[in-house]
């Protein structure tokens, strides 16, 4: 007897517009998430990625198949419904960081709780709690504007989990990062997978980080084309960034 997976797609399509104009991004997905699991997804520009991360996250629904998250039917549920599941069980980190400007960290921090009606005091714990976990812990009052490209992306992950959620959905992390910043992105994110037990999805094009994920699925199309396992991933604190140049 096999146990339910924490997320299962079976069949799963999106189509966009309709009449002439319809477009079908997901043309019958079948993927299954365990519980804890490190993902990449990878694939060429326009595959579904970002469509199947909406998707998965319940931002939004599906227009054909089946959505189950810890067995229940999402693709039956309604806005308001999907909006209290997302709240309760993911996070979204994304390419542009998408932070408040002229925000403090802390405060970027605490706004996923502030939705959710928690007391200032609760707030401001839980936010120092999850800028010290992404190693930003003194940094809580600087605005984006005085933090570097990683240390945005930073307060973005701690944001992403401050609500303690059980999936971290991360499109193209490390798409606007150098390299070293990019390991450092990937090494939070195998650290919040390997020592928190979150289950992480990530998208990427880049072969280097995905070597941190356990599994990588490849999109081509609107469909999983590929699904492989990675015998051995990265582990944090791998990367050795290449010597610099000698000067003379
Ligand atoms: N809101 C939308 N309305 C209409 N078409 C859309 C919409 N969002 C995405 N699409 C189309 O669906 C297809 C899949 O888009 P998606 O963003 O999922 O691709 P992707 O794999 O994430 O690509 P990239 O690597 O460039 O981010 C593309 O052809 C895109 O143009
Ligand atoms: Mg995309």
């Amino acid at each position: 007897m096999s146990e339910m997976p924490l997320i299962r797609l079976r069949g799963v399509t999106k189509r966009y517009g309709d009449g002439s104009t319809a477009f079908l991004a997901l043309k019958g997905v079948d993927l299954d998430i365990q519980r804890g699991e490190f993902v990449a997804i990878m694939g060429p520009s326009g595959s579904g990625k970002s469509t199947a991360m909406n998707t998965l996250g319940c931002l939004d629904r599906p227009t054909g198949g089946q959505y189950l998250f810890m067995g229940a039917h999402v693709e039956t549920l309604t806005r308001d419904e999907r909006a209290r599941l997302r709240r309760r069980f993911f996070g979204f980190v994304f390419q542009g960081f998408n932070l408040l400007a002229r925000t403090s960290a802390q405060e970027n921090v605490e706004l996923p709780l502030l939705y959710r009606g928690e007391s200032a005091a609760a707030r401001r714990v839980a936010a120092a709690k999850a800028l010290a976990s992404v190693g930003l812990k003194g940094w809580e009052h600087h605005t984006p504007a005085e933090l570097s490209g990683g240390q945005q992306q930073r307060v973005a992950i701690a944001r992403a989990i401050v609500t303690e959620p059980s999936v971290l959905l991360a499109d193209e992390p490390t798409g606007n990062l150098d390299t070293q910043r990019s390991h450092e992105i990937m090494d939070l994110l195998s650290r919040l997978n390997s020592e928190q037990g979150i289950t992480v999805l990530m998208v990427t094009h880049e072969p280097d980080m995905a070597a941190y994920a356990q599994r990588i699925v490849r999109f081509v199309d609107g469909l999983v084309s590929t699904d492989t396992r990675n015998a051995q991933p990265l582990l944090p604190g791998s990367y050795q960034p290449p010597p610099p140049m000698e000067v003379r």
